[in-house]
């Protein structure tokens, strides 16, 4: 019968046919899927097809629809997968790739590893100690009796429903921690994150960092804690660094001193930073008070020590000329990422 010819003849067609471009494979759409194909005319010979063949001229027809969608379905897949891609993803593969970014060092970081090299290099190792402290270590074993204003619960973070353990406020814990735990000598720096209840401001934080220094062995005497330090100043500021020590106090030092480097009143802001004096304070120290000594079990008949402690936050901010500390807690990367040539 002349129709079932046709479906024939039109399946040879479809299945040897293969559209090689978007232009060709849109032409076996419109022949064979399109609003005016040339299948669907066929579908209104049925009326005349013979009632016992119905059935499988339908068939014939319906498979022919599903050939010609196969095979554009197919070809259309792999024409993208081609040339079509580019266009259709809308990325240019030529490109050079994104690079990705170099990660610098934190400007707190850079500073804390300068004094810690420092240190180093004269004998100093280094301890790391835990955050949240006892009571005892930050407070009692360094001679801060219970009602000193340092332990006022505005000061200090304690820890909820406990007032035994609280954020460390300085890295001065750390000399109790050592001191309970290593026999003399004892010749160490603490670096480390230390916590204040402080309103949060341009000049002041409620977290900063500090590095400890410790040295306890048979005669030590405040001349050698000067002159360390003054190795220290000359270290990180300079050959010419000039240094003072104010004296000052701390309750687990006695005697205790300030030490300010000569920054210089050069320009207006070196009057501004040294408050017209041309000083700058950089650290806190002292000789072990012996009660310190008698509270973590070395005997101060035997041994003197000496400590410090400095802050680094302002040592970054002189440095890197920054004039709001939050500007080190936010972690913003078009801030951090000015230090990526520094190491
Ligand atoms: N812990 C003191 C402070 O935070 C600094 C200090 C350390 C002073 C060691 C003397 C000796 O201010």
């Amino acid at each position: 019968m002349e129709v079932f010819d046709k479906i024939d003849e039109l399946l040879k067609e479809i299945l040897s046919l293969q559209p090689a471009s978007a232009d060709e494979l849109e032409q076996f759409r419109i022949r064979f899927l399109g609003s005016k194909n040339i299948i669907k005319p066929l579908f209104a010979e049925m009326r005349n097809v013979e009632a016992s063949q119905k059935k499988s001229f339908g068939q014939s027809l319906n498979n022919l629809k599903e050939k010609a969608e196969e095979k554009y379905n197919s070809i259309k897949g792999s024409l993208n997968g081609q040339d079509g891609s580019a266009q259709n993803l809308d990325i240019d593969l030529s490109l050079p790739s994104i690079p990705d970014p170099l990660g610098s060092r934190h400007p707190v970081s850079i500073i804390m590893n300068r004094v810690i090299n420092i240190f180093e290099k004269i004998g100093f190792g280094v301890e790391e100690e835990r955050e949240i402290e006892d009571d005892w270590h930050n407070f009692t074993a360094m001679n801060t009796p219970e009602d000193h204003p340092a332990r006022d619960m505005q000061d200090t973070f304690y820890l909820k429903n406990s007032t035994k353990y609280l954020l460390r406020t300085h890295t001065s814990s750390v000399q109790a921690r050592v001191m309970t735990s290593q026999k003399p000598p004892i010749r160490i720096i603490a670096p480390g994150r230390v916590y204040r209840n402080e309103t949060v401001s341009a000049r002041s934080h409620c977290q900063f960092h500090q590095v400890e220094g410790l040295y306890i062995d048979k005669n030590v005497s405040f001349a050698d804690m000067k002159q360390t330090l003054l190795y220290f100043a000359r270290e990180m500021y300079g050959a010419e660094t000039r240094i003072r020590l104010r004296p000052s106090f701390f309750p687990f030092t006695e005697p205790s001193a300030e030490m300010d480097v000569y920054w210089g009143l050069k320009t207006e802001l070196d009057h501004k930073i040294t408050k017209g004096t041309g000083w700058l304070e950089i650290l806190g120290c002292g000789m072990v008070d012996p009660n310190v000594l008698k509270n973590c079990g070395i005997d101060p008949e035997v041994y003197t020590g000496y400590a410090f402690g400095m802050g680094i936050e302002r040592q970054a901010m002189l440095k890197y000329k920054i004039g709001d500390i939050r500007l080190l807690f936010e972690n913003d990367v078009r801030f951090l990422k000015q230090f990526s040539s520094t190491i």
